[in-house]
């Protein structure tokens, strides 16, 4: 292992430990009997959420480094994002395997009737993509594209809020309010609203030796 490989600012070590905290709650709960009448459908609920928030946090990272010049963030989008595909991950196995049970015909079927299924399992792809591609290694083999195909995060976080508006139920605003958290981010990156963010945030960010 390299040297200083274990060398985390404070901030990384909340992103750490504050991202097992879902699943540690979400086990003690199992434990004690907390989570309702239909536990599936509640452990798939928390994690599908878990892992938005954390896709979301990661998406997050740089326009605040962008307005703010927190430089530190910057080394919490990897970690967000692969905390994300975690929670996915768990999110997608409870569907195929606790509320499936394995049925791969039923599952298909589910996947290809239901159009929220679809988006998610895209989502959940594309998650799976730029998780496998986010070491040094890849990045050092894709050079340029490194770049271009990890720009899909944003589209990863459009569907990951478009399967969760098709799932819900009209007249529940909290979907809505993830799809403007993820336009925000998105108008955040357009050229010009960032220039005049800057001018409007930098003059107040004291300068540092
Ligand atoms: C093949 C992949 C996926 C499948 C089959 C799937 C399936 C589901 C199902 C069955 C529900 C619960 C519906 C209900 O009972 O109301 C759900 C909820 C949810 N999923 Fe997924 N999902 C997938 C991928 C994802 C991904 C990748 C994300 C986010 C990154 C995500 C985020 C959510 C959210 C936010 C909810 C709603 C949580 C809430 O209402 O509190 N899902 N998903």
């Amino acid at each position: 292992m390299k040297r200083g490989s274990w060398n985390l600012t404070p901030l990384q070590i909340i992103t750490h430990i504050g991202a097992w905290i879902p699943l540690a709650v979400g086990l003690w709960d199992l434990w004690q009997g907390n989570l309702g009448p239909d536990i599936i459908r509640e452990a798939t609920l928390r994690t599908g959420k878990t892992a938005l928030i954390l896709l979301l946090l990661s998406l997050a990272c740089t326009p605040v480094n962008t307005l703010f010049k927190f430089r530190t963030v910057l080394k919490l989008r990897r970690p967000l994002g692969l905390y994300s595909f975690m929670y996915a991950s768990i999110h997608f196995a409870i569907f195929i395997g606790v509320d499936y049970f394995f049925d791969f015909r039923l599952i298909q079927d589910a996947l290809l009737e239901k159009r929220y299924a679809i988006v998610g399992l895209i989502t959940g792809t594309i998650l799976l993509l730029l998780g496998i591609t986010s070491t040094k290694g890849w990045q050092r083999r894709l050079k340029k594209n490194w770049k271009r195909l990890h720009r899909l995060v944003y589209l990863a976080g459009i569907l990951a809020v478009v399967h969760y508006i098709w799932l819900v139920k009209q007249g529940v605003s909290d979907p809505w309010l993830y799809a403007g958290i993820v336009a925000l981010l998105l108008i955040l990156r357009m050229k010009p609203v960032k220039k005049w963010a800057i001018s409007v945030l930098q003059p107040r960010i004291p300068k540092r030796a």
